[in-house]
């Protein structure tokens, strides 16, 4: 797009939100020109180019509603969305470009990529994916992990359910060969390390990303607005980001 690209942040004053405004004030490419807290906030935008979510489920909805209404392109990384509402955003691409990723790292999103290659060339080595994260983190293993498993089940055409074997305690017995294991470590203010284990007979693979700062995720979705500012309508991925800056 010419010129600089008139951009809302929904979620502007939770952490996120701040982690964006700080690294617009240095990115030449954005004109921010609406910060929503709340769905009343949307009644006063202005036009715009692209809008970023990263909020809560009704902030999701109050947004949708409005990119809908406005013809405006959406970028949205808000989690513990319900089926419902995966549904209203995956029809919302219909009418509107629409990119989600539970993810925006670009790093994690190329880590993917490399995973389900290796999983899918080496599919009788056993792999186990290890995360770290810091102490306050409630859930386990990280969803990252998950989708990580999820895309190498994916690679090798195996079942993910039925192939995943969350921690191990006392008599497990052998491995089972198919399996993907998962370990989550939780301590002190990691802020986010996945590796992916790929084991062979005498060899070994490990495909590592270790975050330092939330701000990796901001980059990413900002990256993203760039991106979609202007696409037609559709649903696109974190994947298509990755696709459009790889050196051909
Ligand atoms: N995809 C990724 O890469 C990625 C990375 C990090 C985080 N996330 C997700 O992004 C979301 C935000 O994370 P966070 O750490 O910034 O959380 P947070 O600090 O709790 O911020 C959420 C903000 O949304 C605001 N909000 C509530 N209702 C709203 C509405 N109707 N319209 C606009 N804003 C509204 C909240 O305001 P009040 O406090 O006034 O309610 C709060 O300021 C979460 O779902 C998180 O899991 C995704």
């Amino acid at each position: 797009m010419a010129g600089w690209i008139s951009l809302g942040i929904s979620g502007a004053n939770g952490r996120m939100g701040r982690a964006f405004q700080a690294l617009l004030r240095d990115d030449a490419r954005f004109e921010l020109a609406a910060k929503v807290a709340r769905s009343d906030d949307w009644r006063t935008a202005p036009k715009l180019d692209v809008v970023i979510d990263f909020s809560t489920p009704q902030g999701l909805d109050a947004a949708l509603a409005h990119c809908e209404a406005h013809g405006v392109p959406l970028v949205c990384g808000t989690t513990g969305i319900d089926a419902a509402q995966r549904k209203r955003f995956d029809a919302a691409a219909a009418k509107i470009p629409v990119l989600y990723a539970a993810n925006f790292s670009l790093g994690i999103a190329v880590l993917t990529r490399l995973l389900r290659e290796a999983a899918s060339a080496l599919p009788d080595w056993d792999l186990e994916i290890v995360e770290a994260h810091h102490a306050q983190k409630v859930d386990a293993p990280s969803g990252t992990a998950l989708a990580l498993g999820r895309a190498a089940a994916d690679a090798r055409g195996r079942d993910f359910d039925e192939a995943a074997r969350f921690g191990r305690h006392g008599h497990t017995g052998p491995r089972k060969p198919g399996a993907i294991g998962f370990a989550s470590l939780r301590a002190g203010d990691i802020v986010g390390e996945h590796t992916a284990f790929l084991v062979g007979d005498d060899e070994r693979i490990e495909l590592t990303h270790r975050a330092y700062d939330n701000a990796i995720f901001a980059r990413g979705a900002l990256a993203a607005a760039a991106w979609l500012a202007g696409r037609p309508p559709g649903r696109y991925t974190i994947d298509d980001i990755v696709a459009a800056r790889a050196v051909s």
